[in-house]
């Protein structure tokens, strides 16, 4: 037969393709090119497998960090892990996923991380060929996280000063003061920060709030690395705000008199005469003698100023001043009354109510 060689050379080329199809193939070791992220504590699946798909369960897979060179992360040989040369810190936590060594995956789990775990890690499988891609790198990036406390430290003006703090925080994080519209408040100053021995940073931000609608403000501590982000929110009560009261009365007084004057100085002068009349024993008894003097200065420049002047007490000084504007004319009454207005409006319009 003339046939029979050529099918069999033929038979044998297709085996060896399937063979070496089988065993090593084409198939390269795939990773991820995004970093692992977690929080400390957690339990992570490093990837890496296979592509296309092929058995691995007779292969040599080897985990280690690019760091420890001796030591393996995790070594599986001749069909099981074969972790005696293990380093330390991985003991115990450490597995393969091994119903899935058939499909090609030889993704590392790796359990309850520490910052200390985060780098670069390496999963390696020597019998490839050295045409084909053996080994890939794997990021992993730990971080740590924790809730932000809120207190009441004091009042400020009529703010009240609230104090947020967050510690355990890996890489550090960012601190922000938010109303409740979620509108970031002007703080009084930047995060304070302290690294400690462990690499972990706490935070500190002072904010001096005023009275809003709800009272309610938020801490925010974010870090954007690892995608995290812990939020606290304070109620401040009412009457944590200083008593603004005072303020108040003081502000709606001073409102009724600037109306007071405007209507006065409406009518005329006259009328202003009458008031400046009807108000003096007691605006003889309690204006300042700061504020005589130059008024007297200014009106009467005569020896009746320096009667004035001379006189010992404030309440003398203005019954002179009163007496010397008696004989005056209605033009100086009228800007004695103004000068008096200006300086000392609470005696003017309500002498009454302001005792010295
Ligand atoms: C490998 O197996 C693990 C565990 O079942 C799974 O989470 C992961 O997605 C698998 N990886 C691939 C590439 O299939
Ligand atoms: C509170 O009010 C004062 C002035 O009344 C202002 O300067 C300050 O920025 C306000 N504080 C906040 C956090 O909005």
């Amino acid at each position: 037969m003339k046939t029979f060689p050529t099918s069999a050379a033929w038979c044998f080329w297709i085996l060896y393709i399937s063979v070496s199809l089988k065993t090593t193939g084409s198939s390269e070791v795939v990773g991820s090119a995004d970093p692992v992220v977690a929080l400390a504590g957690d339990d992570v699946i490093l990837p890496c497998s296979l592509k296309p798909s092929v058995n691995a369960e007779d292969m040599v897979v080897k985990w280690t960090r690019s760091h420890l060179k001796t030591e393996n992360v995790h070594l599986y040989l001749d069909e099981r892990d074969s972790n005696e040369e293990q380093f330390l810190s991985y003991k115990g936590r450490t597995s393969m996923f091994y119903e899935e060594l058939k499909n090609g995956n030889v993704s590392l789990k790796l359990t309850r991380v520490t910052l200390s775990d985060s780098g670069s890690y390496k999963c390696f499988i020597p019998s490839l060929t050295t045409s084909q891609v053996k080994e890939t790198t794997v990021q992993l990036f730990v971080g740590a996280v924790s809730q932000p406390v809120i207190s009441i430290v004091g009042t400020k003006g009529w703010g009240v000063v609230l104090k947020c703090e967050s510690g355990g925080w890996s890489p550090e994080p960012g601190m922000e003061w938010l109303d409740s519209a979620g509108t970031i408040l002007p703080a009084d100053g930047p995060p304070e920060r302290h690294r400690d021995s462990e690499a972990l940073y706490t935070l500190r931000r002072h904010v001096t709030v005023n009275k809003t609608d709800t009272n309610r403000f938020t801490c925010r501590v974010q870090q954007l690395e690892i995608n995290h982000l812990r939020e606290t929110e304070i109620h401040v009560p009412d009457d944590v705000f200083p008593k603004s009261q005072a303020g108040l009365i003081r502000r709606k007084q001073h409102i009724k008199e600037k109306k007071h004057r405007k209507e006065l100085e409406e009518r005329g002068d006259v009328p202003v005469c009458e008031q400046l009349q009807k108000n003096r024993v007691d605006l003889i008894q309690k204006v300042k003698v700061t504020t005589v003097i130059p008024i007297a200065f200014y009106l009467i420049r005569s020896t009746t100023y320096g009667e004035i002047w001379e006189a010992r007490t404030s309440q003398i000084q203005m019954k002179r001043l009163y007496k010397a504007l008696d004989i005056s004319v209605e033009k100086k009454k009228s800007d004695f009354y103004r000068i008096l207005l200006d300086l000392e409006p609470d005696l003017v319009i309500d002498p009454g109510k302001n005792l010295l």
